[in-house]
């Protein structure tokens, strides 16, 4: 972990989408985009998936932020202030310089780039602000959605972890990508 993530959580921005901090007004697009079964089959999303579940996730970044083991953004377009998804990093490792991605893009958001235009920002300022050497994403072997996004924004694709994740009591077989901040 990192002593902590930078005070104020900043807020990135390419000009088409801004990253902030998650807050209590976006539950209910959150709780909205969750519904769609997409989300919670691909990752550690609960379902169903309620505003209790949505609030008490919010109520924990604080604690992730100020440890510095994670830093969960809120994905908008930045024109309009409209909720698109999130996207964060775990597990950061201050020793190794290390942490890894992970990513949810609502349904009718998809397929217009901000998967791609998120984890290019966020691995950006991963290598740039908080000095990280390498960030891993992990897909399913069947998400290749997920493996076009890491792929589009030059994550390499290192080999297949057998039975690395258990996802709604599913043990899955998972694509292993990383990015460098040299590559
Ligand atoms: C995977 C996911 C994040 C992609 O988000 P997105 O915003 O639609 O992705 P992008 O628009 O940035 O697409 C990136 C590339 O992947 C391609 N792509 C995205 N979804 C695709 C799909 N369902 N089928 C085929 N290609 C797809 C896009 O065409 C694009 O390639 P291009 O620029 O060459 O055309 C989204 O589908 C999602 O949230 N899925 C459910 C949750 C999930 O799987 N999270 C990831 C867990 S590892």
């Amino acid at each position: 972990m990192l002593d902590s993530i930078r005070t104020p959580y900043p807020h990135l921005t390419d000009g088409v989408i801004t990253l902030r901090a998650f807050a209590y007004e976006d539950v209910s697009a959150v709780v909205a985009a969750c519904q769609d079964p997409e989300i919670p089959r691909w990752t550690v999303v609960p379902t169903p998936y309620t505003e209790d579940e949505a609030r008490g996730w919010f109520d924990t970044h604080e604690a992730i932020r100020a440890t510095g083991i994670g830093a969960p953004f809120a994905i908008l377009d930045a024109e309009t202030g409209v909720f698109v998804g999130s996207i964060g990093l775990h597990d950061i490792d201050g020793r190794s310089h290390s942490a890894e991605v992970g990513y949810w893009i609502a349904r009718e958001m998809r397929r217009m780039g901000f998967a791609s235009r998120a984890l290019s920002l966020i691995s950006q300022w991963a290598f740039n602000d908080l000095a990280l050497v390498r960030l891993t994403l992990l897909a399913d072997v069947r998400n290749r959605a997920s493996q076009l996004v890491a792929e589009k924004c030059g994550y390499l694709r290192e080999g297949v972890m057998r039975s690395a994740r258990e996802i709604k009591n599913e043990r899955c077989d998972m694509v292993l990508y990383a990015r460098l901040a040299t590559d």
